[in-house]
């Protein structure tokens, strides 16, 4: 299969978006911007398209897909909001979406079964980039979209990075420039607690613990093991990784070179007192966000550094740790799951 790109021209995507739905109302695959990272989009309603997804990715079907609307209007063709947590979910609604954020919900009929992996419920979100958008309104159906890489890989935040992962796979590509978020969305789940609504943060992500606790009581998810199972959908703990073994030393004296290995340094800052810097030869060092370090700019290049890491051909890559606070908290929980485990 040959992969085609098109351009979503920033001031008329029209074409690309025409293009695009042509593929999924036959039943294909095409690649999609969002603010957060690429999603691999079929139509939701479809089961033979979302298979596809499945088969495409290598994903286990074990691990649900995320539905996008195009706006919270459509909500109630995909879930059923509970009574008592009807108005928690419309003022989350309302605060985060368009955005980066997935609330899990009671899923309708609607929704075929291999979406949610048999479960009870179904993620759901309200993408803020317009070609996304746009598309789904187009279709008139929900648009089903993982991150657009192959299992356990690193998610893409540009086109290229798509087509690196899904080449000769999916018809078609739809280039809306680099994912201005570039780490995935927030996913919560919500109920009603004894006195306010109770949310657990599923996967951390652009939208902040300190940002939803407005709004109730917040929990941070805790699996009850390490290990894959059904009831912890998209927590595997080995994810997001690059070819070459990434180590996380959360103190700089943890890290043992061994003589003769090609080692590159994975830094937030750049910083010499981070204690990272002079403590070996890097073969490279790279920066998320050199100097002072802001989260927001780590976190566009999070995915993109990780990528171009993965592609010097070194023997490791040492990942510096990131203070947990906001978007660090994100970028933290996915160099943890990038990294080499001992398990
Ligand atoms: O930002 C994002 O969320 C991107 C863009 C494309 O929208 N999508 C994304 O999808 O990150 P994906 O498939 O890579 O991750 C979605 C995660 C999965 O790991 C899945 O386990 C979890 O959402 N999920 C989906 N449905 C769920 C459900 N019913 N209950 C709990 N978790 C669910
Ligand atoms: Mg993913």
């Amino acid at each position: 299969m040959i992969t085609e790109t098109e351009v979503a021209d920033f001031e008329d995507w029209g074409d690309a978006v025409q293009k695009a739905v042509g593929v999924l109302q036959a039943g294909g695959l095409v690649a999609l911007p969002t603010e957060t990272v690429y999603g691999l989009g079929a139509d939701a309603l479809n089961p033979e398209a979302v298979a596809k997804v499945f088969e495409v990715k290598e994903r286990p079907h074990f691990d649900p897909l995320i539905v996008h609307l195009s706006s919270v209007k459509d909500l109630s063709t995909v879930a059923v909001v509970p009574e008592e947590i009807k108005e928690v979910v419309e003022a989350l609604a309302k605060e985060f979406w368009p955005g980066p954020f997935t609330m899990v919900l009671p899923k309708t009929d609607a929704v075929p079964d291999l979406v949610t992996s048999g479960l009870p419920t179904v993620a759901v979100r309200v993408s803020a980039h317009e070609v996304m958008q746009d598309v789904i309104k187009e279709l008139g159906s929900p648009i089903a979209a993982p991150s657009a890489n192959r299992f356990g890989r690193i998610s893409p935040t540009s086109a290229a990075a798509v087509q690196e992962e899904l080449d000769g796979r999916i018809p078609l590509i739809i280039d809306g420039g680099a994912s201005r978020e570039g780490l995935e969305s927030t996913i919560i789940s919500v109920k009603m607690g004894e006195k306010r609504p109770e949310m657990t943060i599923l996967r951390p992500g652009p939208v902040s613990k300190e940002a939803l606790q407005k709004f109730g009581k917040v929990f941070k998810y805790k699996p009850a093991s390490a290990k894959n199972s059904p009831e912890a959908p998209g927590q595997l703990p080995s994810h997001y990784a690059p070819r070459t073994p990434l180590y996380l030393f959360e103190r700089p004296e943890d890290f043992k070179p061994e003589p003769g290995k090609r080692y590159a340094l994975l830094s937030y800052r750049g910083m010499e007192k981070d204690g990272y810097l002079d403590l070996h030869e890097w073969e490279t060092i790279g920066c998320l966000s050199s100097g002072t370090g802001k989260l927001a700019e780590g976190a566009v290049r999070f995915f993109y550094m990780l990528r171009y890491m993965d592609s010097l051909g070194v023997d490791a890559i040492i990942a510096e740790p990131i203070s947990e606070t906001g978007l660090g908290v994100a970028m933290m929980d996915r160099l943890r799951r990038a990294s080499v485990q001992d398990s």
